[in-house]
C-alpha cells in the first residue's frame, strides 16, 4: 500500500496540475497546527513567484479542484496562501481496511530483498557480559528485527571475541593450577575427557585473574603467549581445553541472550576467521595493496577528501602476529565467500567509529568486496549513571549485565504489586514474579532504544520502571488495556475478528486512526535510517491517542452495535499494530499488569 501522506499528496499536486500550476507544488505536510487542520500544503506560497500571483489566488484556485474530493473534507485557503487540509473519513477508512487485511499491515515488500549481515553483540567467551555488550545486543537485535519485518533476508552474527591473547591467558593460567591435566601432557595420545575442568563461574574468575598478573609479571606473560601460539597453530591439548571454554562459555551466553529475547542466526566468532587470514595477506601483498612500514604490513587507506587523519589499517604486526583489524577483515572475506551479502551491519560503542572506517576502506579498496556492498557501522553512545558518568553498580564497579537486569526487575516487581494493590485485585507471588521479568526487560530495552543509538542515555531505574511516560510499562499495560477489553467484548458474546471498522465519528477517534495510518511510513524510516526509536516514538504515541479515545469513549455498553464493532475493530488493528511493533524491539506484551 502507498504511504497515506503520499496519497493525499498526489491527490494535491493533481489539483495543482489541473488548477494550471506546477504539479511539484502539492506537497502535503502534516500539520503544524493541529487545532486548525490535520494536514497543510504550502505550495501556494512557494509558487507565487513563479506564476507572479499573489499566493491566496494560487490556493484558491487549487481549492477549488477539489471541491469534490474523494480525499479531502475541507481545503481551507487561509491568508496569505495556505492550504489546510482535513482528510475525508471514508478516504481514512477505507485506508485502515486495507492496513486490517494486510498482515504487515500495508507495508510493501522489496522488490530485490537485500541479503544483509549483522555483526552485533560481539561478547567475548570467559568474559562476564557487561553493559556495552547489552547495548549491542539491543539495538542489535531490533535493527535485525525490522530489517526482516521490511522484507529483506538477514542473518545475525554474534560474532565472539574466541581467539587470540585471552585465550592463551587463560589456558595458561590453568595449567599453573591444574597442571596434572591430561591437555598439558604433549606425550598423552588418549581422548580427553568431555567434562569441562572448571565451571563458568571459575572461568570468569580466572581471565581478570590471568590478565592481572600478565601485566605484573613478564615471565607470565610470555607463557601465555606461548600458549596462545601453541593453541593458534593447533596443539591438540590445547585445542581440546579451548573446545572446553567455549562451551562452557557459549552455553551461559545463551542463556543470558534467551532471557534478553535475543536471538543469532550464526554463532561464529574470531577463532573463524582465522585460517582466512594468510591467504588474505599473501592476496594483499601480491596485489601491492600492503606494504611494510615500521616492519607493520599496511594498507594506506586515507583519501584525498579526508578532513582528519586517516592512519594506514595495519594488517600484521611487526612480530607477524594478526591484529583486531586482520581477523575483521578475514570474517569479511569469509563472509562474501559463504554468503555473498549485500550488506554488513557491525553494532559497536561509538569508540570504534575510526577503525571500522578504516577496515571499510580497506575491504573496499582490497576488493574484499564488490563495490556496491554496503558496510555499514552503528556507533552507539555510553549509558551512563544519573551522575552523567558511565554506569556503575552501586559498588563502584562494572556493572554485570545480571546485576542491571535484577535491578530492573526487582523495582518492576515492586510496581507490580504496588498496582495490584492500589487496584483492589490480588496477585500471585509467583505470576508476579513472571510479569515482572517480561515487562522489566520491556523497561530495558525500551529505555535503551528510544534514544537514537549513537546518543549517550542515562539508565534510571525509576523512569524506565514506570507506568506513565515514554516507557516500555506504559507501552505493554496499553496493550494489556486492550487486550482486556476485547476478551471482555468477547464474554458478551461477540467475536473480535468479525467486528467491521465503521466511518469515524469523533475527533479523537480520528486522530488515533490517523496515528494508526503512519504505520508503514514509520517502519519503512526506521529501516532506512537504522532507527529503532522510530518505532517507540510511533507507539508511544500511538498509545497516547489509543488511551486519549479510550478515556472519552464507553465502548462496552455502547448500544448501537455497529458502532461498538466499528470501535472494537479499530482497537483490534491499534493492538495488532503495537504487538508488530514491540516484536521488532524485542520484547513482548504479558496477559495482565
Ligand atoms: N568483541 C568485541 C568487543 O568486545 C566486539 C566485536 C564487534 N564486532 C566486530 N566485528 N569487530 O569489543
Amino acid at each position: 500500500m502507498k504511504k497515506i501522506l503520499d496519497m493525499i499528496s498526489e491527490e494535491m499536486q493533481q489539483a495543482f496540475e489541473k488548477a494550471g500550476y506546477d504539479g511539484k507544488l502539492g506537497k502535503v505536510t502534516l500539520s503544524n497546527r493541529p487545532d486548525l487542520c490535520e494536514y497543510q500544503c504550502n505550495g501556494a506560497m512557494a509558487g507565487a513567484k513563479q506564476y507572479k500571483k499573489a499566493p491566496i489566488m494560487i490556493a484558491n484556485d487549487v481549492a477549488a479542484q477539489l471541491a469534490d474530493s474523494d480525499v479531502f473534507a475541507e481545503v481551507n485557503a487561509v491568508a496569505p496562501g495556505f492550504l489546510n487540509l482535513k482528510i475525508k473519513e471514508e478516504f481514512l477508512k477505507a485506508y485502515l481496511e486495507g492496513m486490517a487485511a494486510d498482515d504487515k499491515f500495508g507495508l510493501d515488500m522489496p522488490e530485490s530483498p537485500k541479503k544483509i549481515i549483522i555483526d552485533y553483540g560481539g561478547p567475548n567467551v570467559a568474559k562476564a557480559l557487561h553493559v556495552g555488550h547489552l547495548r549491542s545486543a539491543i539495538i542489535g537485535e531490533s535493527v535485525k528485527r525490522i530489517a526482516r519485518f521490511v522484507g529483506h533476508e538477514v542473518i545475525g552474527d554474534i560474532h565472539l571475541g574466541d581467539w587470540g591473547q585471552p585465550m592463551g591467558l587463560i589456558i595458561h593460567e590453568l595449567e599453573l593450577r591444574y597442571p596434572d591435566l591430561p591437555y598439558f601432557d604433549e606425550s598423552f595420545a588418549g581422548e580427553y575427557p568431555a567434562e569441562a575442568p572448571f565451571t563458568i563461574a571459575e572461568l570468569e574468575e580466572i581471565y581478570p585473574t590471568a590478565s592481572g598478573k600478565s601485566k605484573e609479571d613478564a615471565e607470565y606473560k610470555t607463557k601465555a603467549m606461548e600458549a596462545t601460539f601453541k593453541l593458534q597453530s593447533g596443539v591438540r591439548g590445547h585445542r581440546a581445553l579451548w573446545n572446553h571454554i567455549i562451551r562452557v562459555s557459549v552455553s551461559d551466553l545463551k542463556r543470558n541472550y534467551n532471557n534478553l529475547n535475543v536471538e543469532f542466526d550464526l554463532w561464529k566468532g574470531e577463532s573463524d576467521a582465522h585460517e582466512w587470514i594468510p591467504d588474505m595477506v599473501q592476496y594483499m601483498k601480491d596485489e601491492g595493496y600492503a606494504y611494510i612500514s615500521d616492519g607493520a604490513l599496511v594498507v594506506d587507506v586515507k583519501e584525498e577528501t579526508d578532513t582528519k587523519e586517516i592512519p594506514p589499517c595495519m594488517i600484521l604486526k611487526s612480530d607477524g602476529a594478526s591484529l583486531y583489524n586482520t581477523t575483521d577483515l578475514a570474517t569479511i572475506k569469509m563472509r562474501m565467500a559463504d554468503y555473498a551479502p549485500d550488506q554488513m551491519i557491525y553494532l559497536t560503542d561509538k569508540r570504534q567509529d575510526l577503525y571500522f572506517e578504516q577496515v571499510f576502506r580497506c575491504a573496499k579498496k582490497t576488493k574484499l568486496v564488490n563495490d556496491d556492498t554496503e558496510l555499514l557501522h552503528i556507533g552507539f553512545g555510553t549509558m551512563n549513571g544519573k551522575d552523567g558518568k558511565p554506569y556503575k553498580t552501586r559498588s563502584g564497579g562494572v556493572p554485570r549485565l545480571e546485576n542491571l537486569i535484577d535491578e530492573i526487575n526487582v523495582e518492576m516487581l515492586r510496581k507490580i504489586k504496588e498496582n495490584a494493590e492500589l487496584k483492589g485485585y490480588g496477585i500471585d507471588e509467583e505470576e508476579a514474579g513472571k510479569t515482572a521479568k517480561i515487562v522489566g526487560l520491556a523497561a530495558i530495552k525500551y529505555g535503551d532504544l528510544s534514544n537514537q543509538p549513537a546518543k549517550d542515555y542515562v539508565f534510571d531505574v525509576e523512569r524506565f520502571t514506570s507506568f506513565e511516560g515514554d516507557t516500555g510499562p506504559y507501552v505493554l499495560y496499553t496493550i494489556v488495556r486492550i487486550k482486556s477489553i476485547l476478551a471482555k467484548y468477547k464474554e458478551q458474546g461477540s467475536d473480535v475478528t468479525a467486528a467491521k471498522l465503521q466511518t469515524v465519528q469523533n475527533s479523537a477517534e480520528k486522530a488515533l486512526a490517523m496515528e494508526l495510518a503512519k504505520f508503514n511510513a514509520t517502519m519503512q524510516a526506521a529501516y532506512e535510517e537504522s532507527a529503532p526509536n522510530k518505532v517507540c516514538a510511533y507507539i508511544y504515541d500511538l498509545a497516547n491517542e489509543f488511551n486519549r479515545f479510550y478515556h472519552e469513549t464507553k465502548i462496552l455498553i455502547e448500544e448501537d452495535e455497529a458502532k461498538k464493532a466499528g470501535w472494537i475493530a479499530l482497537l483490534n488493528l491499534t493492538k495488532d499494530v503495537l504487538e508488530a511493533c514491540i516484536e521488532v524491539l524485542g520484547f513482548e506484551a504479558p496477559e495482565r499488569t
